[in-house]
């Protein structure tokens, strides 16, 4: 049976992570998948989260298991970190998921039993696993344009154009923050200026909530969940707690259905149950109770959410550091546009070639389209780094 398949080749931005393990340069930089990385470039477990899973390692009874939807109190708990007080709760079902993706992908098959036929119109580029994913589900998905690459801009007029022409009933992709992979975020204006042409022409807004406290702070970031949430009757989130808590292996996440209904939401919440149980049954625990445990209490939260206003600035920080150093390096050649990204990525805006370039001739680890996840920056590499792109300029 198994020699009828046919190798497929790795996943592009996965793949990055063994070629840089396997590279034995000491200067080699990673700037490829989005993980957290501080100054010595490391990825550590949060404060918080050892002192959580300290807590729950001492206080644990059982390990029976808690049902497809998971834990409800981290549901309650994550509903509100997204939501606030803004959505009547019984509007709104949540489901814990492993990651985001299994957000991502409950959701996709709660869309097809709903309506087979509607379309997921995404953002053009998007997370380069977005399409593989939900159409690897079932889903139609089709673009709507949202970056120029030759102007390192958002194209938000062509996006309104797009938008305005979407079939009612679709649904609409949208990256709460941190845009992945062009980190560049609507304006708070252009936001309502979306969220209004999304209510009036009777789309569903789809939001991918991957990296909430990066941009501007845990509550900033919200801000289009909560507008969206206000103008139209029906919506979707998935959140990740892979960055935000760095929790990437132990795969948190959460997916909430906002209803027009108290009653829809029940009948959505016994769908979505339903799905994961011939899915996988149930998510994992440990990660999510994690959360729980920093969310439920006040002095973990305050410390949490430290930790996030940390890697925040850090991220920033390391952004101007590389714009100032290619000022230095290559003064010819204007990358302002790295400062003006939220998050972890942005284009550096140079070709294939030149990105293959800082992999074989620098060690230098990128996603072939020159996203760079600035994590990866530090002030000891930060110089190398600037030299290096200015060697293939
Ligand atoms: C990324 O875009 O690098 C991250 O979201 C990790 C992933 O799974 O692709």
């Amino acid at each position: 049976m198994f020699s009828t398949l046919e190798a497929l080749p790795s996943d592009a931005i996965l793949k990055l992570i063994a070629e840089h393990a396997s590279d034995a340069r000491s200067e080699k930089v990673d700037l490829g998948v989005g993980v957290y990385r501080t100054e010595q470039g490391e990825t550590p477990v949060l404060a918080s989260v050892k002192k959580a899973e300290r807590q729950i390692l001492e206080t644990q009874t059982s390990k029976t298991y808690l049902g497809s939807g998971g834990d409800p109190e981290f549901n309650l708990l994550s509903q509100q970190l997204t939501f606030g007080d803004d959505v009547a709760a019984e509007r709104i079902t949540t489901l814990q998921t492993p990651g985001g993706s299994g957000g991502l992908r409950v959701a996709a098959g709660l869309v097809l039993r709903a309506r087979r036929d509607a379309t997921v119109w995404h953002s053009n580029p998007t997370w380069a696993n977005h399409v593989p994913l939900l159409g690897g589900a079932g889903l139609n998905l089709k673009p709507y344009p949202y970056y120029d690459y030759e102007s390192r801009s958002l194209v938000f007029d062509q996006m309104m154009d797009r938008v305005n022409a979407i079939p009612e009933g679709d649904l609409v992709l949208l990256h709460g923050c941190c845009h992945n992979p062009t980190g560049m975020d609507l304006s708070q204006s252009q936001w309502k200026e979306l969220a209004e042409r999304i209510a009036a022409r009777k789309l569903l807004p789809f939001v991918d909530m991957a990296y909430q406290g990066f941009a501007n702070g845990i509550k900033e970031d919200v801000y289009p969940i909560h507008l969206l949430a206000g103008m139209v009757p029906e919506m979707i989130v998935v959140t990740s707690c892979s960055k935000n808590f760095g929790l990437y292996r132990d795969r948190v996440g959460s997916l909430s259905f906002v209803c027009s209904n108290a009653e829809t939401a029940a009948t959505v919440r016994s769908q979505a149950h339903n799905l994961v149980r011939t899915m996988y049954s149930m998510p994992p625990d440990h990660g999510a109770a994690i959360v729980r445990e920093i969310l439920g209490n006040p002095s973990l939260r305050a410390e949490w959410v430290a930790e996030v206003d940390g890697m925040r600035a850090r991220l920033k920080n390391m952004r101007v550091s590389l714009v100032a150093a290619l000022r230095r390096e290559a003064p010819d050649h204007d990358f302002s546009h790295v400062e003006q990204a939220n998050g972890m990525f942005c284009f550096l805006g140079i070709s294939e070639p030149q990105v293959e370039r800082l992999k074989k001739d620098c060690g230098v680890y990128m996603v072939n389209s020159s996203r760079i996840n600035v994590a990866g920056i530090t002030p000891g590499n930060v110089d190398y780094l600037a030299k290096s792109i200015a060697l293939v300029l």
